[in-house]
């Protein structure tokens, strides 16, 4: 079974995004994404500079990281990711995932998540053209889509994101690729199925899934 798949019966993975859990009690509230069947936790790391928001790093990581077994992709929304990969990799991650749009040299920052014995992953903006990625996915665990810029939750899914999945599905079926394609801005009920049709393998769900008066039921949605 793939890495990011809890469940053997499902063809694709619900990554809730802890930017809208409850801070004050983040044990209870994974525990609770866990229940409401979570396959992985999207842990959204900011640094007030290469987005314009600020969230947390690798102490709350660790503390996540005691809080559950599932996967944890770090999602590294930061202009220098080379330089703070070991602390993530301590804290207990199991990917990371930097952007292509990032100030690191990608090859070498890639390189060294591997020797650290991560899943890699290459985000790319809305705005980013696929051929910005298209170097390194031959040696890509995960792809991950943005559908809004990020930076913030709550924004609306850019239905530009359903062509470029497309083609990383296309591309990735060509060159016998290994990469899951995630996709992470504005996913819903109404967005996912889209999504899911034209080859996504993770959805990542902040808002939707996190205040969802009935997460099992919404996490049902964002599945084909
Ligand atoms: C945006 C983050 C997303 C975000 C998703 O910068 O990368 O993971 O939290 O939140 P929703 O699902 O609300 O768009
Ligand atoms: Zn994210």
């Amino acid at each position: 079974m793939s890495w990011w798949l809890r469940h053997g019966d499902h063809k694709s993975a619900v990554a809730p995004s802890l930017l809208a859990a409850d801070f004050a009690d983040l044990r209870g509230d994974i525990a609770a994404m866990e229940a409401a069947g979570a396959d992985l936790l999207h842990l959204d790391v900011m640094d007030g500079h290469f987005v314009p928001n600020l969230t947390f790093g690798p102490v709350v990581c660790t503390a996540i990281r005691r809080c559950s077994d599932l996967p944890l992709d770090a999602h590294l929304m930061i202009s220098r990711p080379d330089r703070y990969l070991e602390p993530f990799a301590a804290a207990g991650v199991d990917a990371v995932t930097i952007h292509v749009e990032a100030d690191s040299e990608i090859a070498p920052t890639l390189a060294r998540i591997e020797q650290l014995g991560l899943k890699k992953g290459l985000s790319l903006n809305p705005d980013t053209a696929l051929a910005a990625v298209a170097p390194y996915l031959h040696e890509l665990d995960l792809v991950l889509v943005m559908a809004v810029q990020p930076g913030f939750g709550g924004q609306t899914f850019d239905p530009l994101t359903i062509d470029k999945v497309a083609c990383l599905n296309e591309m990735r079926r060509q060159q016998e690729h290994r990469y899951a394609i995630s996709v992470d801005g504005g996913i819903d009920a109404n967005t996912a199925p889209a999504v899911l049709k034209a080859g996504a393998d993770i959805l990542v769900s902040g808002t939707y899934f996190c205040r969802a008066p009935d997460r099992a039921a919404a996490a049902r949605s964002l599945r084909l």
